[in-house]
């Protein structure tokens, strides 16, 4: 379906988003505000060590605390054949443990109790008895030989190794870097980080022990992908299963994986007959739950002298935690990472990742950004600002020497995407002019010989959202299309139910734009209904930038199929062929006589009371939307920071963003959702990790340890943006959600390394911290 070429009414309309009525009031209804009658409230007792033999759970003295209903332990549920249960890349995971723990932090009891604070004092009386085991903290350990075999309950799991998967053309790939003039390597770590979102996981599981029918609220991401995976974890009938998302305080991928606690109080109120309420504390937030990132990366570019681009070689390893838990399309082990050639023409790459078990969460989740899009992302960005200063030509200039060129789309990658759309000059053109390059470049000369330290950061990011075309994607097998319901009532008005769950990403606003501009209908009249199983058309759900390029062109074409219908029916009404109608984006008229013209709410009202002959009755209609390829989101960011040569400490004196994400449906919304991951960009580059000792206790357990930026540290951003819409997009909209996230921490940490590169100095490792700049300042005389 085209793009149509016609003025549009709602769309690149700030329209203020009609979910914040209720979320600034405190009028959202979240899963914590749902009280059912009867209702249990359970805790989770979580392992200390990180690797240890369970050697007995005695359960007595919590048992016997007054308003303790019952402990739950693995063992109970093995009864039941749900001690372990499958994770979304088809691995398994335990849901409480039964021969030993892997991770510090899994689930080892759960008490049900009468009140949430009798089941966490319970949790005091479980007496565990544990043997430590070596614990594997690295993925580098985990491949050793003779290391402590982690997933020894997996039949055939001899080693540490999950996968080893590579894409791109090793032969081709050798050639390029035999006829190179100079070859420029980078080694990095992306660093363990954490989603946070405001609101941690939960649900309140109520099974209906006359019917069978179990409605599970609960803070999903992806509410008919677990509806699927509770039918298989726990044999229930897939028609007794309702999930329902209520109001999301923020997912970030956080939210998609399936959690052993909505499945212990599913079981728990399955056996008890009472509903169950399980709310997550922070603590076990940021231990036990999807982590991100964790990869070690290795880079080279094979080069001419001219500084031409020949080939990409990238090496990956990836700490996935005790299980490969992340969802991932089947056929992508390493999900997107080999977009790793960015932005540029390169013609040959080939990149080997592996992926390790250790004694950690399971990790990788799609955290702002589209399968491993991050990594990926920022190992170019900073090997290509490396490799410019090797070759002593400017990063800007080398980046624009190297770009896929607007006239190059559609652009087959070396690694095999083909990139929809893009104009990579176009937006380095602007970020250089709004940010007078020329002049900062010469004030950074300037300021040198003062002895102050500037540095000026730039990525030109390439972003690969909308997963995706069913050859291509799918999770457990199920192809990752979308979809959406539209009907309009009697009166005009209209309801949008879709397979997509929003965590505050807007879609309430933005979805119906997208209708009220194909249909005629004003936002304010459609209400957009998502996330509850019994009541929306399947769809994978929110995360990765998915739901526009997937639901929201689903419903693009669902309202332009009602459109035509309704076309059909103002024909009839207006007793006119339909090819004398004129559409002009509110009513239909005759062509010529502009006055004898019928409303779209005339005609929804005819489609209940006045049909043509033959007609069925209702203007409604569902479709489900296979895309033909990814969207390709782009754009370049650029830092100007200063170094304080007494600290080392670094701040960001400008940062400034051009984005591209197609047509942009809500302007302000799209502003929003940049700014939110510009923050994480700096937080990444600045201050955030999750680290382990060397027993596996993980430091970044609370807000002291890992650092959130506030508003206070976070810097303020200059957003400009180009237009190049996708071309197979029904409106020509690409993702946005998540490319700030994904191009913004090279920006940061390059601008860091660019104040220093004069004397020699080449990377920093995220977070780039005072003392680790302090340290460098001091290596290279520059310190004060
Ligand atoms: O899947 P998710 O909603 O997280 O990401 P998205 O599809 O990139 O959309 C994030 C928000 O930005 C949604 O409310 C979109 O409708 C809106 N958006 C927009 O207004 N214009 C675009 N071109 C892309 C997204």
């Amino acid at each position: 379906m085209a793009v149509e070429q016609r003025e549009h009414r709602w769309l690149g309309k700030s329209v203020k988003r009609k979910e914040d009525e209720r979320f600034v009031r405190g009028k959202g209804n979240y899963v914590d505000d749902v009280k059912l009658p009867g209702m249990l409230h359970m805790a989770i007792l979580r392992s200390p060590f990180a690797h240890a033999r369970i050697k007995s759970i005695d359960t007595s003295r919590a048992s016997e605390l007054p308003g303790v209903v019952v402990v739950v332990t693995g063992e109970i549920l093995a009864e039941h054949n749900l001690a372990w249960m499958p994770t979304l890349s088809g691995d398994t995971q335990a849901v409480l443990a039964t021969d030993k723990v892997r991770m510090q932090g899994q689930e080892v009891a759960c008490v049900i109790a009468e009140t949430p604070y009798i089941a966490h004092d319970a949790l005091e009386l479980i007496d565990v008895d544990y043997e430590p085991l070596p614990v594997v903290v690295t993925p580098q350990q985990a491949l050793e030989e003779g290391a402590p075999l982690i997933r020894d309950d997996k039949e055939g799991q001899e080693d540490n190794r999950i996968y080893h998967w590579e894409a791109g053309d090793a032969e081709a790939t050798e050639r390029a870097f035999a006829e190179a003039d100079k070859v420029v390597s980078l080694e990095t770590f992306y660093p363990r980080s954490h989603p946070s979102p405001l609101e941690c996981c939960g649900c309140v599981a109520d099974v209906n022990p006359a019917t069978g029918q179990a409605t599970i609220y609960m803070t999903s991401q992806a509410p008919h992908a677990h509806r699927t995976v509770f039918a298989l974890v726990a044999g229930l009938p897939e028609q007794n299963i309702r999930i329902i998302s209520p109001d999301i305080g923020g997912g970030f991928g956080n939210k998609v994986p399936v959690y052993p606690g909505y499945v212990v109080a599913t079981a728990a109120s399955l056996l008890l007959g009472r509903p169950v309420k399980w709310i997550e504390d922070r603590t076990g937030n940021l231990i036990s739950t999807g982590f991100a990132r964790d990869y070690y990366m290795t880079g080279e570019l094979a080069l001419r002298d001219d500084g031409t681009m020949l080939g990409l070689r990238v090496q990956m390893l990836s700490d996935q935690g005790y299980a490969y838990a992340d969802a991932q399309p089947s056929k992508l082990r390493a999900g997107l990472f080999h977009i790793v050639t960015g932005s540029y023409d390169l013609p040959a790459a080939h990149v080997v990742t592996d992926g390790a078990y250790t004694n950690k969460a399971p990790g990788g989740v799609a955290y702002r950004c589209s399968f491993r899009v991050t990594e990926a992302s920022f190992l170019i960005e900073r090997l290509v600002q490396k490799a410019a200063y090797e070759l002593g030509i400017d990063p800007a200039d080398f980046r624009r020497q190297n770009f896929i060129k607007a006239d190059q789309f559609p652009y087959e990658s070396a690694t095999g995407f083909v990139y929809d759309s893009g104009d990579y000059e176009k937006a380095l053109d602007l970020a250089l002019e709004q940010l007078d390059y020329k002049g900062l470049r010469e004030e950074q000369a300037k300021a040198r010989e003062e002895g102050r330290l500037l540095g000026i950061g730039i990525a030109s990011f390439t972003e690969v959202v909308g997963a995706g075309p069913s050859k291509d994607y799918d999770i457990l097998g199920i192809k990752m299309f979308d979809s959406a319901e539209l009907r309009v009532h009697p009166t005009g008005k209209a309801i949008l139910k879709l397979g997509v769950k929003s965590q505050g990403q807007g879609h309430e606003t933005t979805f119906a734009q997208i209708v009220a501009n194909e249909l005629g209908l004003p936002p304010q009249d459609i209400l957009v209904v998502e996330g509850d199983t019994d009541n929306t058309p399947y769809g994978l759900g929110t995360y990765a930038s998915r739901s526009t390029p997937t639901a929201g062109a689903a419903a693009a074409v669902i309202a332009r199929t009602l459109r035509d219908k309704a076309k059909k029916i103002a024909a009839h009404l207006l007793e006119a062929s339909e090819d004398d109608l004129d559409w002009d984006g509110e009513k239909f008229s005759v062509k010529g006589a502009p006055d004898k013209a019928k409303t779209i709410q005339e005609v929804a009202f005819a489609a209940y009371t006045d049909l043509p002959e033959g007609m069925d009755a209702g203007l409604e209609g569902v479709k489900y939307y296979d895309p033909p390829n990814m969207t390709f989101p782009f754009g370049t960011y650029a830092v100007v920071v200063e170094i304080d040569r007494g600290t080392g400490q670094w701040k960001p004196l400008r940062v400034l963003a051009v984005d591209d994400c197609g047509v942009r449906i809500n302007p302000m919304i799209v502003e929003g959702q940049i700014m939110g991951g510009l923050t994480e960009g700096f937080a990444t580059a600045a201050m955030e990790q999750i680290t382990f000792d060397e027993q596996g206790n993980c430091i970044g357990a609370n807000f002291t340890d890992y650092l959130l930026p506030t508003a206070w540290e976070t810097p303020s951003f200059e957003l400009h943006e180009t237009v190049t819409p996708s071309p197979h997009h029904p409106i020509g909209a690409k993702g946005v959600g998540e490319s700030a996230t994904v191009g913004s921490p090279a920006a940061f940490v390059n601008a860091v390394v660019d104040a220093l590169a004069h004397a020699g100095v080449r990377n920093f490792e995220m977070p780039v911290t005072s003392d680790k700049v302090w340290q460098a300042l001091h290596e290279v005389g520059l310190a004060e």
